[in-house]
């Protein structure tokens, strides 16, 4: 295991790492959001680059500045504006990692203008979104697949049916509940989720040094990988 973390790199491999939450308007001046931050995102983007891997970073709304390394950055809003750009990056990747946090709902009819505070109660009727890392699953070719699972509850439990589920390699299993883990701090804790149903518990750390172990993983798995 220590040997293999050692030896191999993400030279010319393609990684695809997506980060933050997306947004979903109401109206023109009102969105669907979550907390994520996009920092576990940017930093595994970061440690994929120093790996060598050639990283393309598909990124949700903040501030956060661009990972030296990553050669390509594309910033969207929604979530099917991320569906969209990683749908055309997904044919050529050699791996994807999947930290963003994405918003399971839009508005169904989103106002054109803004709503006005008129009325004692406010019905909004959502529609689902796509999943864009269960669509990946089904039409995996080659393409290594890890996703996140942020939970409040039964985590490992819920972590290893959304691996199943969504056909994944590797799962990055936390529950943002605790006390130094998820989605705005700079520390996580998670446990690591594979497809032969062995588990990982990693303390809680700094999310570079989680950034770094999960791209080590991904560099071990993509090396066993027959092309
Ligand atoms: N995901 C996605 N598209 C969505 C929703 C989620 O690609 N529409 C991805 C996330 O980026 C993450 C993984 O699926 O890697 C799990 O996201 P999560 O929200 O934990 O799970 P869901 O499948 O959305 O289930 P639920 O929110 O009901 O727990
Ligand atoms: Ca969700």
């Amino acid at each position: 295991e220590f040997q293999v973390c050692r030896t191999t790199t993400l030279a010319h491999k393609r990684v695809l790492v997506t980060a933050g939450g997306t947004r979903e308007p109401l109206d023109p001046v009102r969105f669907i959001g979550n907390h994520s931050s996009g920092r576990m995102g940017f930093a595994i983007a970061k440690a994929a680059a120093i790996a060598g891997a050639e990283v393309t970073l598909v990124s949700g709304i903040n501030t956060l500045p661009t990972p030296r390394g990553v050669v390509r950055r594309i910033d969207v809003m929604t979530t099917g504006e991320m569906k969209a750009a990683v749908d055309s990056v997904y044919p050529q990747c050699d791996a994807v990692i999947k930290a963003a946090a994405v918003a399971d709902y839009r508005a169904a009819h989103p106002a054109s203008e803004k709503i006005k505070k008129d009325t004692a109660t406010l019905h909004l009727e959502l529609a689902k979104n796509p999943d864009i890392l269960w669509e990946l699953g089904q039409r995996k070719t080659h393409q290594l697949l890890v996703g996140f699972a942020a939970e409040t509850t039964r985590v490992l439990e819920y972590g290893m049916a959304k691996l199943r589920k969504k056909n994944l390699d590797m799962l990055v299993a936390n529950d943002v509940s605790a006390e130094g883990a998820g989605f705005q701090g700079d520390t996580n804790i998670a446990t690591l989720l594979f497809a032969d149903g062995t588990q990982e518990a990693l303390e809680k750390m700094d999310k570079f040094a989680l950034a770094t172990i999960i791209v080590e993983r991904v560099a071990a798995l993509l090396a066993a990988h027959p092309e």
